[in-house]
């Protein structure tokens, strides 16, 4: 046997990138991604490349390459199914905010949901694929909602293949990963739908590189990729903190210690909070699942790479508000960068959203740039982040009223008395920054909260600058 339709539930930041790589490595598999949301899909269909829902660098010209020929974007959901040998899960699993585990354990509503529609329509045999980041021991539930809805007497064999890619390299992550990794069941039918994924991976992947485990180990080493790396950020960040009340530099503490091999240089980059739609989420879980064993010091333990990242974010706001306190003349704040890392329009989590948040309750104004994130997005986040914290309506307005948000970077500085760099855009290096100091109120302050910029050139044309882990 040989697998030549591929259907993927859920058009989203890994869905997308994923099968488009997928379509372009297998021109001989079929591949159909699915989605409720009407008008995503109708995104990902629409003629001008620059409308596409998902922004990473070279997806496009995937898409260009593949779409219509063996890629396609449907809302036919259980046509897809039916049609396929292989189903993908790639839908959001966001964290908890009601009932059981609420604000911890992931919700599985949108993964159960997609079982329950598999178990309703389909009539042949499927491999099922968990590409979302799932708590351990999820498959078993997707095989109980697929055996209890079970019509046509299918058989389903269950993987757990988790998604590595990073936002913003998602297609070179996808062409060259360090590893694949899938799990599954040891028995005679698992071993042949591993090896039938396997094969796909193969086209472009070096054997070695893909490995396989059971299911379990397989979900959980995606929890535990993830909370390695934000722990890391966290132990940079919690030293960046000493830096600033010793005189040491953060950047060169980092180096000298990412060059030990056995440490390694990735990761330790100091700022002003990791953000997106997987760390924080996924170390809840591991928290989560923890405590739910009984094992508290180890969810003590990863709730502190939490706790760190969320002291980061509002120290940051803190020395910010430290300069308008001492400044009457001072009310309006520039963000630039609302996406929560460079080179990608997603702003999940993004720390732009929680400074704002900080800066709006302490009555200031806000001014926002990004070049990726929409008008629309960045209200989104600002109005669902006062919603979680149970703000009523008319402070949600007034909040809300102070935000103004700019396509233009230097409109955006216009006559503010602080700027604060929220993302990494490398745009935002090559700036006019003695034009913006020009035009803005004096002293004019710069909080670069990625220590993107030049902070030397900058105290040369008069700025006054506050760098992450710099005295
Ligand atoms: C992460 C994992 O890297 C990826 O393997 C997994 O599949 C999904 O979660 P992603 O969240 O897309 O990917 O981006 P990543 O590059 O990991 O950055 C996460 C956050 O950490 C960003 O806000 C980034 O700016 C921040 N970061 C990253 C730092 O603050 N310092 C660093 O040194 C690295
Ligand atoms: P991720 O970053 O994990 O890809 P996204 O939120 O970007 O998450 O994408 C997940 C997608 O899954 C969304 O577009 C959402 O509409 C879709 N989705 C969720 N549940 C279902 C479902 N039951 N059937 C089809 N699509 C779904």
């Amino acid at each position: 046997m040989r697998i030549k339709n591929i259907c993927c539930i859920g058009a989203g930041y890994v869905g997308g990138p994923t099968m488009a790589v997928f379509a372009s490595k297998c021109p001989d598999i079929k591949i159909t991604i699915v989605d409720n949301n009407h008008e995503k899909i109708k995104l990902w269909n629409s003629n001008n490349l620059k409308n596409l829902p998902v922004y990473e660098p070279g997806l496009s010209k995937i898409i260009k390459q593949t779409r219509n020929k063996n890629l396609f974007f449907s809302t036919e959901i259980d046509n897809a199914i039916n049609e396929s040998d292989m189903i993908f899960i790639s839908v959001n699993t966001p964290t908890k905010t009601d009932g059981k585990g609420k604000g911890l354990a992931a919700d599985l509503t949108f993964v159960e949901n997609c079982a329950k529609n598999i178990g309703e329509v389909a009539k042949s045999n499927k491999i099922i694929v968990e590409k979302s980041t799932l708590p351990v021991r999820t498959a078993e539930k997707i095989k109980e909602i697929l055996n209890s809805t079970n019509k046509f007497n299918v058989k389903y064999e269950i993987l757990s293949n988790p998604e590595f890619l990073a936002e913003g390299t998602a297609i070179d992550d996808l062409l060259y990963p360090d590893r694949v990794l899938i799990g599954g069941d040891n028995s005679d039918s698992g071993k042949k739908a591993i090896k039938l994924l396997q094969e796909i991976y193969q086209r472009w992947i070096p054997k070695e590189k893909i490995i396989t485990t059971n299911v379990w180990s397989s979900e959980l080493s995606k929890l535990v990729s993830n909370a390695f790396l934000a722990q890391r950020i966290s132990s940079i960040n919690s030293i960046s903190a000493l830096c600033e009340k010793t005189e040491a530099n953060v950047e060169e503490v980092a180096l000298a210690v990412g060059m030990d091999s056995r440490i390694g240089s990735s990761f330790l980059k100091s700022s002003i909070g990791f953000g997106g739609s997987c760390f924080k989420k996924d170390i809840l879980n591991l928290v989560y699942i923890s405590r739910s064993y009984g094992l508290t010091e180890v969810a003590d333990y990863w709730e502190n790479v939490i706790k760190i990242n969320n002291y980061q974010t509002n120290r940051f706001g803190n020395k910010i508000l430290q300069i308008i306190n001492s400044d009457s003349e001072k009310n309006e704040i520039s963000i630039l960068g609302w996406a929560f890392k460079k080179d990608t329009n997603d702003s999940r989590e993004s720390a732009s959203i929680y400074l704002s948040e900080q800066l709006l309750k302490s009555g200031l104004k806000v001014k926002v740039y990004d070049p990726k994130v929409s008008k629309s997005r960045i209200i989104h986040d600002l109005k669902t982040v006062f919603q979680i914290k149970k703000l009523n309506n008319n402070q949600i307005k007034k909040y809300l009223a102070n935000i103004s948000i700019y396509k233009n970077v230097y409109e955006a500085t216009y006559e503010s008395g602080i700027i604060a760099i929220s993302t990494e855009w490398e745009e935002f290096k090559k700036l006019d920054w003695s034009r913006i100091y020009t035009n803005m109120k004096k002293p004019a302050w710069i909080f670069d909260g990625r220590n993107l910029l030049n902070n030397l050139e900058l105290k040369k044309l008069g700025f006054k600058t506050f760098f992450i882990g710099q005295a």
